[in-house]
């Protein structure tokens, strides 16, 4: 087990209880999974492991940890994964996780579920959880036939996950990435759903002066009232030192937006997808790139007027890539609801279709969390 893994399993009480209580309905099954490959997966893998569940995993492009994923192959669980994996890897290395004829699935934007659907589900799956939003919404466009337990639907995770987890890690990743200083930072902040809110909260508890968009009047009315400016895409971005998105929609920062930025702004990723940064436009606006240092970490791209737009990771989740994602605590939550819920699926005991998780899997995990942390 990697020191990571070790550290974050002495801080996972409640997973690693949800795991024992499970047992009886998880051991001998087999887990297909797609999930971060960091050392909080790895704890809730080495946990499930133990219990006799036989998974096999994925991750997704850009956030593997390869000594995490090597670690996990030592304890003989099989991992298709590596770091410097793009997207058809990752789509090669979700086909080779499904061979595994999975009993369950725990996925994470639903890259895995989608795949099984479409190449035909076993007869011998029972159904299984997802992580995201986007995913949920994925697998609400699909007949899905067993019952899908959709993570993210839960208001304990988006509280304590989305909100104040991703907030905390985002801001963190983004202080790795560019050495930079918040305090007083202009910042725009597109999408104001939990993790937006996470992210502007945190990045305004600092001292940055931050600006939101959100499409959704209730959610900009809520980013009113906790303090901050509220405009179009175009208006929030024309001033902002960094531009953070974390609305889960593709190409919210186009054509309009990249025009607007000011010389040097910073583009972080916080959703799911990297593809909330429109890639054809940001093309289309780009004569020349510029590395600064590692690659992909801070590039430039330097358009036609001289001025310049640097991505951080490529779009991608900065949490993950340029820090540790979430807290420990954090995902001790998220991860403890993904084994109950597999375990309710595992028992037989809901109804087909995508759905939340069950509501007393929610109350106990809550009155867990506030026994833990009280
Ligand atoms: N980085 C991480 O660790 C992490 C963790 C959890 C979730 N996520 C991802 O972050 C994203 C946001 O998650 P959430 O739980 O806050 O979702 P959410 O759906 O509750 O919030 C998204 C918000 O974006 C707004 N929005 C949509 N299109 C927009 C546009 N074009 N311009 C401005 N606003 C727009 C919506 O109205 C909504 O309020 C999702 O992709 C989710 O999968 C990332």
């Amino acid at each position: 087990m990697s020191a990571g893994t070790r550290w974050a399993l002495n801080h996972m009480p409640l997973t690693a209880a949800a795991v024992e209580e499970a047992a009886p309905v998880l051991t001998g099954r087999r887990l297909a999974m797609c999930l971060h490959v960091e050392p909080k997966t790895a704890a809730l893998v080495t946990l499930l492991a133990g219990a006799g569940v036989e998974v096999t995993l994925t991750g997704s492009p850009g956030t593997t940890h390869d000594d995490v994923a090597a670690a996990l192959r030592d304890l003989g669980v099989t991992v298709h994964t590596r770091r410097a994996d793009d997207e058809a890897d990752h789509a090669r290395n979700v086909a080779a996780v499904l061979e595994c004829e999975p009993d369950l699935t725990l996925d994470n934007g639903a890259d895995l579920t989608l795949s099984l659907l479409r190449s035909g589900a076993p007869a011998g799956w029972l159904g299984g959880t997802e992580e995201t939003t986007t995913g949920g919404l994925r697998l609400r466009e699909e007949r899905v036939g067993r019952p899908v337990v959709v993570i993210n639907d839960s208001r304990l995770k988006l509280l304590v996950e989305n909100e104040f987890g991703v907030g905390q890690s985002v801001v963190q990743g983004f202080l790795n990435a560019t050495n930079l200083m918040v305090p007083g930072m202009r910042a725009a902040v597109l999408g104001y759903g939990p993790c937006g809110k996470g992210v502007a909260d945190t990045l305004a508890r600092l001292g940055a002066r931050v600006a939101v968009c959100d499409t959704d009047p209730m959610r900009a009315l809520q980013a009113i009232l906790d303090g901050h400016r509220v405009g179009s895409s175009v208006e929030v971005v024309s001033d902002a030192q960094a531009v953070f998105t974390a609305t889960g929609a593709p190409g919210v920062v186009g054509a309009e937006e990249l025009a607007a930025l000011p010389d040097g702004a910073l583009l972080a990723g916080v959703g799911h997808f990297a593809w909330e940064i429109d890639a054809a436009a940001l093309r289309a606006a780009t004569v020349r790139t510029v590395e600064y240092g590692e690659p992909g970490r801070r590039v430039g791209h330097v358009r036609a007027d001289g001025r310049e737009v640097v991505i951080l990771d490529r779009g991608r989740m900065l949490n993950l890539t340029a820090a540790n994602g979430n807290s420990i605590q954090a995902m001790d939550l998220g991860l403890t609801l993904q084994v109950r819920s597999l375990a309710a699926v595992a028992a037989g005991g809901l109804a087909s279709g995508v759905q939340s998780v069950p509501a007393p899997v929610e109350y106990r995990t809550a009155t867990d969390l506030v026994a833990e942390l009280a």
